[in-house]
């Protein structure tokens, strides 16, 4: 396999203000409008390249439609690489099931709403605020039980609740960097099942269509929600490493090739990472027409579910690349302090 060198910014977005949201990842445009830019693919390709350094990006009072939404999300994925036949994600909860929330772009099979009636209608209250579960039961990336799952998430939010629903992104760059030296030699060699095997059944159970056809990729067919990927995975626009098999989405496959205790252990090490530091973790309180758009190969992310009223959001997905590991990539950190020293070189190397 040949692998890709990583990705620069062109310095198309310079004339933005903007704020990191913490050192670590995370950054706020204050001042940009996405429906001014869409027509721009070199802003586009720098907004894609910047979302996969910084991880997530978030953005304010938005009004962009999602007609043009669809197309900015399709272009950050094609500008950073993605295969061509890797389109927009068409979700397995089939929009036809959407009809009752009265909304338009709800029944487009490339949006995908993020809605807390059908979480109570549909999903058995799924996310009810007064169940006991532990809400780090969460923390996914998306669409990673596909084989070829997401690159780019970008949601925008549409109704809010009177307080609460927040989502919290967590590093998956810094979740690798944190494990030690023999800790990421070891999760390099490893694979997890991604899947979620009821899910189908489930629906159907209901009444509801589940959808077997593509799903952004010829890859992604079939009523079986399962894929293998490796543990670890290489961005290919950054070229820096990430962690990647943790939380909701392995929890129901696990680890490849260990023992059943093995796998718990693994999985609960590595969720641990991302539970018990929260200085790789950012959060985002909505107000309605936030936009956020996030590189799923660089963060996990999860719902605050403490809220009562309704929470709508309106979501497209770029289906990316099969996750792989390039052996001659490096950790964010690693990458960034090599960067460092070579600023620091005198120019004749003496
Ligand atoms: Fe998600």
């Amino acid at each position: 396999m040949t692998y890709r060198a990583p990705m620069k910014v062109s310095g198309a977005l310079d004339g933005y203000q903007f704020e990191e949201v913490t050192p670590l990842l995370g950054r706020e445009y204050p001042d940009l409008q996405l429906s001014e830019i869409v027509k721009d693919d070199a802003k586009i390709r720098d907004l894609a390249i910047t979302a996969s350094e910084r991880g997530v990006l978030l953005f304010r009072n938005q009004d962009i439609n999602m007609a043009d939404f669809k197309v900015l999300m399709q272009k950050c994925g094609e500008l950073t690489g993605k295969p061509k036949t890797s389109r927009l994600h068409k979700d397995e909860f089939a929009s036809e099931n959407n009809t009752h929330l009265g909304i338009p772009e709800a029944l487009d099979p490339e949006i995908y709403a993020v809605s807390s009636i059908n979480n109570e209608k549909i999903f058995d209250n799924f996310l009810d605020p007064r169940d006991k579960k532990f809400a780090s039961r969460g923390w996914h990336s998306d669409e990673s039980f596909e084989n070829v799952p997401a690159d780019y998430t970008g949601f925008k939010m549409i109704k809010t609740p009177k307080s609460g629903g927040d989502t919290v992104w967590a590093s998956a760059y810094e979740a690798y960097d944190r494990l030690s030296e023999p800790w990421q030699k070891f999760a390099e060699t490893l694979t997890a099942s991604h899947g979620d095997p009821t899910f189908c059944s489930y629906l159907e159970s209901k009444g509801l269509k589940f959808r077997s056809e593509e799903r952004g990729s010829p890859e992604n067919v079939g009523t079986t929600l399962r894929a293998v990927h490796p543990v670890v995975q290489t961005n290919p626009v950054t070229g820096w490493k990430a962690l990647y098999g943790l939380g909701y989405q392995v929890q129901f496959g696990g680890i490849n090739d260990v023992t059943d205790y093995e796998s718990q252990l693994i999985q609960a090490y590595f969720l641990r990472i991302i539970t018990d530091n929260h200085d790789l973790q950012i959060r985002h309180k909505w107000s309605p027409n936030d936009v956020a758009i996030w590189d799923n190969r660089s963060v996990f992310h999860n719902i605050t579910s403490d809220f009562v009223g309704e929470r709508l959001a309106l979501r497209a997905v770029s289906i990316g690349n099969k996750p792989y590991i390039d052996p001659n990539s490096v950790s964010r950190k690693t990458a960034l302090n090599a960067e460092k020293v070579s600023s620091k070189a005198p120019l004749n190397g003496s």
